[in-house]
């Protein structure tokens, strides 16, 4: 009898010990399996002696059914464990506070390109786009750009397989609207633009402004009234001044650099300009006899830089956000 007692005692200690249902299962079994310690016990009873057989086949039928229930709860409490465990390792504290989203911002020169087509909107101009990767014909020839003229050198230009170039500017986007859109015409085209050439002021990508009406009479005198009216929009301040110095583009004539200052500061080049020349018109099949009009292409990175006080180009393409998060 005593040897049942040790016998539960140690079997209830085995279970306590397990941690884990298989451990559990394999506990069990040491004691009420097939071969197990009590089983073993039930099947010696034949060999009693008669007189203790009933007594003896009553207590080990305690000792199995106490078995059972320790079994049972042991079972329970390891279930509970397990939950436990689980809920606290994937726990939501729901009184901490959120990790925040940061706000994000637009670049400063996407943010100067959008202000520029608004307000260019607002002046009754459409907005166009074209390429980067243009065709010899768009880039040059159409815009009456002769075979020997600089631009076309390996040293200015990108050029890509199949004798196509990285756009040098935004001007093949005029050709590409008035070959899909008869005058009159008044749009602007921003985009970037490619050029072998880097330092402080300039970068071998930046971006430019197309500007192209076209109608009856459109005159310089536009080309003017609509400049002055877009730089002193942009800048926010009554005094911008503007100068057109004389130039040459092979695709305007007469051609002229278009400068501004503040009151009396110092001149700076925002943009090239001109009546745009009858070849051009004629390239893309409109009649310089009955139509005329002026092209403009302005630096959009160059206002933005004079607009925020940045004196080095390069910040903008660093992606630095010490830099950016200024203009957030
Ligand atoms: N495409 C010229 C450049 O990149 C800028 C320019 C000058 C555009 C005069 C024009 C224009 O439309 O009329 O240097």
């Amino acid at each position: 009898m005593d040897d049942l007692i040790t016998l539960v005692e140690r079997a209830l200690a085995d279970f306590t010990a397990c941690t884990d249902p298989a451990a559990l299962e394999n506990a069990k079994a040491k004691y009420l399996g097939k071969a197990g310690a009590l089983t073993e016990r039930l099947k010696g009873l034949g060999k009693l002696p008669p007189a203790e057989r009933a007594a003896s086949g009553a207590a080990i039928n305690a000792a199995k059914t106490k078995l059972e229930d320790a079994l049972s709860a042991r079972r329970a409490s390891i279930a509970d464990l397990k939950l436990a465990t689980q809920l606290s390792a994937d726990a939501l504290d729901v009184s901490l506070p959120g990790r925040g989203r940061g706000v994000g911002a637009l670049h400063p020169l996407t943010r100067t390109l959008e202000r520029i087509e608004t307000l260019f909107r607002s002046l009754g101009f459409d907005v166009a786009e074209g390429p980067e990767i243009e065709d010899d014909f768009h880039n040059f020839t159409a815009l009456n750009t002769p075979e020997n003229h600089p631009a076309r050198s390996m040293h200015d230009t990108f050029y890509v397989e199949g004798g196509n170039v990285l756009r040098t500017h935004t001007s093949p986007i005029q050709i590409r609207y008035m070959e899909t859109h008869a005058p009159p015409i008044k749009i602007i085209a921003p985009g970037r633009v490619y050029r072998v050439d880097s330092d402080a002021t300039h970068s071998p990508m930046f971006h430019q402004i197309e500007g192209l009406w076209i109608g009856d009479d459109v005159s310089f005198a536009d080309l003017k009234a609509v400049m002055n009216e877009f730089l002193k929009n942009f800048f926010e301040r009554d005094d911008v001044t503007l100068r057109f110095r004389p130039s040459f583009f092979p695709f305007t004539e007469p051609s002229a650099e278009i400068d501004m200052r503040f009151g009396d500061g110092g001149w700076l080049e925002i943009a090239g300009a001109g009546q745009v020349h009858p070849n051009v018109l004629r390239a893309v099949n409109i009649d310089p006899e009955h139509w005329q009009g002026f092209a403009f292409g302005m630096g959009p990175d160059r206002l933005t830089m004079l607009r925020y006080g940045v004196d080095d180009l390069r910040l903008f393409y660093e992606n630095d956000l010490r830099f950016l998060e200024q203009f957030a």
